[in-house]
This record gives structure tokens, C-alpha cells and sequence, in this order.
């Protein structure tokens, strides 16, 4: 018993001396491991009389358990230095200014047709795709615009082979596309934006490469006050619930009659400002009712069907909205640029 008694005060007094979890290791081993001194007293109690084993029995796995104590006590402690010893160590500077990580972000034109087909969407229209390498027929002739007609000068044309196949000068060519895919027989709501192409030099207001979005709405008895109220719902849409909206007489081959679409200037709010060169108003798109020549080459008959067409200029309506004034902005992918106009701007 007295041994016991020992072994432990021993156990005490050397534990307190110890500083690294390896000296405390061979301590667990010396006093508790197979061959360790606690151990070998067990292997002991066959030799004391049979009255003295149970009492020294017990004493000895007293002893054993308050060895374990205290030995997993120091453990807990060096553990709990060493961990503050670290986190000391791996102190952090807070004040340091972090490093900037270059970000891409969404291109301005794809954010604004995002937009405008959103808008679209939810009133019924579907998107649709057509080709930018196109045939004459579909870009001009089928718009009732034929071989030799003066409309065509208007929009400078890249040519790819003979007079047949070119480089889409408008997005246009879809309605004529997709009127025919529908047979003539069943109502149409789309709109396609897309790239178009014109033999023009650069500069600040024009590009040789820009993108229209198309619309065409076909059914029965549809008028103008429809195209009207349609284009009211996209200009409060896009610009505020505040812009007014007018149509102004023009004239494009495939429409009769034709308007030039317009806004109340959201800048300066109709008074006039430079924005709208002191009218008031903004001009955002071209628009009319399909021409009956239109509709029946398309496949639709003009006395049971009637239909209206829009086009924007997509970089007219991002450079109204963002305040931008160079065209090749978009074209020049500086970063700087479109990472200036975060999507929640949109
Ligand atoms: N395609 C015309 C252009 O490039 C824009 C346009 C005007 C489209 C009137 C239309 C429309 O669908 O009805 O100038």
C-alpha cells in the first residue's frame, strides 16, 4: 500500500516538471504501459495473502485510475499551450489591405437583351435564332424589298457571293423565316435579337457589326394601338414608369404604315436636355404593321391576318441606359468598362 502511495506522489512530482508531449508519452508507458511499474504490481497480488488481495486490489486500480488522471490532465494542458502557441504565431493582420482579384463581369449589350427578352417573355413572345449568313431572298426580297430597289443603298451590304448570299444587314430576315416555318396558318409572337452586319466605317455612332433585336407579333385583327401599347409595356420596362411614349410617321418597305418609336426623354423629363438634343424625346426604334406584300409572300393571308414588326438597335438602347457615348465600347473588351456596370444595375 505504501508503495502505492509512493508511486503516485512520484508520478506528481515528475509530471510537474514536464514540458513536451513526448516526456509525458514515456511517462504513460514507465508508470501505466505492459511492462510499467502500476502494471507490475498487479502480477503481485498472487503472492499476498489471500485476506490482503481484494483491499490491495482495489487500491491498486485506484491507483491506476488517478495515474491515468493525472496524466491526461498534463496532456490536456500541453495541448491547450501548444494550441495558443499557434494561434499567437499564426496572428493575423487584419489591417492589411487585400489583394485584388480581377473579376470578368456580364457584357452590358448581352445584360440589356437579357432584359428586353425577359420583358418579352412574360407577355407571351418566344426567342428565336436565325442565321447571320443569309440569303438575299430573306433579307430583302421577302421583305419587299426587290433586286434593283433604291432601300436597299440604305443598308451598305457585305456581300459574301454574287448578289445571293451576304451578311445579314438587319435582323429582319427572321420574320420572313419564321412566318414561313408556321405555315401561314397559326398566330406569332417572337422576338430574335442577334448580330447584324453593314459596310460601315467606325466611329463613335456606328459600327460595321451591331445588334438588333427583332419583333413580330402576327394575328387576327391586330392594329396599331397594339403595337403601341406593346412598345408603352418595354419603354416602362426599360426606362421607367415615367417615360411617356409617341410615334412619329417614317417609312420602311416592309411596313405600312411605318413609325419611328419614341420616349419622353427620362433625363430630362420632356423639358429638354443634350440626351435629346432639347425635343424631349428619344427615339428608340423603328416599327410598323407588316406590309400586306410581306404577309402573303410569308405564307399569310393579308385579308385574314395582320401583324406589326419592331427593331431595336441594341447598343442604342445600352448606351441610353448606361450613359454611354462611343459605340465601340462594347466591341473594345476593356474590362474596365463592363466591369462597371454590375447586373443589379441593369
Ligand atoms: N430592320 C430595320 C433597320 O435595320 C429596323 C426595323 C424597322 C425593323 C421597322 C422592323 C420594323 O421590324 O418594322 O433599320
Amino acid at each position: 500500500m505504501k508503495d502505492l502511495e509512493k508511486i503516485l506522489s512520484e508520478l506528481e512530482g515528475k509530471i510537474k516538471t514536464i514540458e513536451k508531449e513526448s516526456d509525458l508519452n514515456n511517462l504513460r508507458v514507465e508508470y501505466l504501459g505492459k511492462k510499467g511499474c502500476i502494471t507490475a504490481l498487479s502480477s503481485k497480488i498472487g503472492e499476498l495473502p489471500p485476506e490482503e488481495r481484494k483491499t490491495f486490489g482495489a487500491s491498486l486500480n485506484e491507483t491506476k485510475n488517478k495515474a491515468t488522471e493525472l496524466i491526461d490532465a498534463k496532456k490536456k494542458e500541453l495541448d491547450g499551450k501548444a494550441l495558443s502557441e499557434k494561434l499567437t504565431r499564426e496572428d493575423i493582420d487584419v489591417t492589411l489591405p487585400a489583394l485584388k482579384v480581377p473579376v470578368g463581369a456580364p457584357n452590358i449589350l448581352e445584360n440589356i437583351i437579357e432584359e428586353v427578352e425577359d420583358v418579352f417573355m412574360s407577355m407571351g413572345y418566344d426567342v428565336v435564332d436565325g442565321p447571320e449568313i443569309e440569303e438575299d431572298r430573306y433579307n430583302f426580297e421577302l421583305l419587299n424589298i426587290p433586286k434593283g430597289h433604291p432601300a436597299r443603298d440604305a443598308q451598305d451590304t457585305f456581300y459574301i457571293e454574287d448578289e445571293t448570299i451576304l451578311l445579314r444587314s438587319q435582323t429582319s430576315p427572321v420574320q420572313a423565316r419564321t412566318m414561313l416555318a408556321a405555315g401561314g396558318n397559326t398566330p406569332i409572337r417572337m422576338i430574335c435579337p442577334g448580330k447584324t452586319y453593314r459596310r460601315d466605317a467606325d466611329d463613335a455612332t456606328h459600327s460595321h457589326q451591331f445588334m438588333q433585336i427583332e419583333g413580330l407579333l402576327v394575328d387576327k385583327d391586330i392594329s396599331l394601338s397594339d403595337l403601341k401599347g406593346t412598345f408603352d409595356v418595354i419603354a416602362k420596362r426599360l426606362f421607367g414608369d415615367d417615360v411617356e411614349t409617341r410615334f412619329r410617321p417614317s417609312y420602311y418597305q416592309f411596313t405600312e404604315p411605318s413609325v419611328e418609336t419614341d420616349i419622353s426623354c427620362f433625363v430630362c423629363k420632356g423639358k429638354g436636355c443634350s440626351l435629346c438634343k432639347n425635343t424631349g424625346w428619344i427615339t428608340v426604334s423603328g416599327a410598323g404593321m407588316v406590309h400586306p406584300n410581306v404577309l402573303r409572300d410569308c405564307g399569310y393571308d393579308p385579308k385574314v391576318w395582320s401583324g406589326f414588326a419592331f427593331g431595336f438597335g441594341a447598343e442604342r438602347l445600352a448606351m441610353l441606359k448606361y450613359g454611354i457615348n462611343d459605340i465601340r465600347t462594347f466591341y473594345q473588351t476593356d474590362l474596365r468598362e463592363s466591369s462597371t456596370f454590375d447586373r443589379k444595375d441593369v
